[in-house]
């Protein structure tokens, strides 16, 4: 199946609220939290467009049909693919590294000097896609503490950094 990998016009406006709802949906699953992006999950692409900091956005059309999508942000030198999303159904198939690569294109073609792609911790599939497509170098690391422990909800063990055990 040949993918497109094209610029993301204004009639793709729908169907890219859509695939934020499924990042969003995505994050409610990994962490079992239903209320993680709020009522309505989609809102925040909205936001989103109206970054000053967009530089880009790409869809990746199969069968003439948008199924994924992907944003580059653009700091100076500094620059951050945001968000990365494809179509549950169509997950597995390479797309997601095609618009990474292309989006690694862009950055360079801008002058970007450090490219970066912050997935959450708990978001292996992702990890593993990024670091295939060449994200094998490591920035910065946010540690927090959970104030409001949930009830029956365990944070996963098993990532060790600088020998310290971590909670994800
Ligand atoms: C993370 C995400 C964007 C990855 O996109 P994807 O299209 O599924 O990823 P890819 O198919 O490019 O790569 C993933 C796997 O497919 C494999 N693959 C690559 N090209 C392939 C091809 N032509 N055919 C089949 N598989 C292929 C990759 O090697 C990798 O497989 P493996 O690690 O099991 O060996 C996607 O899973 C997604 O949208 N997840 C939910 C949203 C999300 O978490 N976004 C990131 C937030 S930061």
């Amino acid at each position: 199946m040949g993918v497109i990998i094209r610029e993301y016009q204004d009639a793709d406006y729908q169907v890219c609220r859509d695939l934020w709802r499924e990042l969003t949906q995505w994050h409610r699953d990994i962490y079992e939290d239903p209320t993680i992006g709020g009522d309505d999950p989609g809102a925040y692409f909205d936001q989103y467009l109206d970054k000053p900091s967009l530089a880009g956005l790409w869809v990746a059309e199969a069968s003439t049909a948008v199924v994924a999508m992907a944003g580059l942000l653009v700091d100076g030198k500094e620059a951050e693919i945001e968000p990365v999303i494809v179509r549950v159904g169509n997950r597995s198939q390479g797309i997601g590294t095609q618009l990474i690569l292309r989006l690694v294109e862009e950055a360079r073609a801008r002058g970007v000097r450090s490219l970066s792609i912050k997935p959450v911790a708990r978001n292996a599939e992702a990890i593993r896609c990024f670091y295939q497509a060449g994200f094998t170098k490591l920035g910065h690391i946010e540690m927090f503490m959970d104030l409001m422990p949930k009830k029956d909800v365990e944070w996963k063990s098993g990532i060790v950094i600088h020998h310290n055990e971590l909670r994800y």
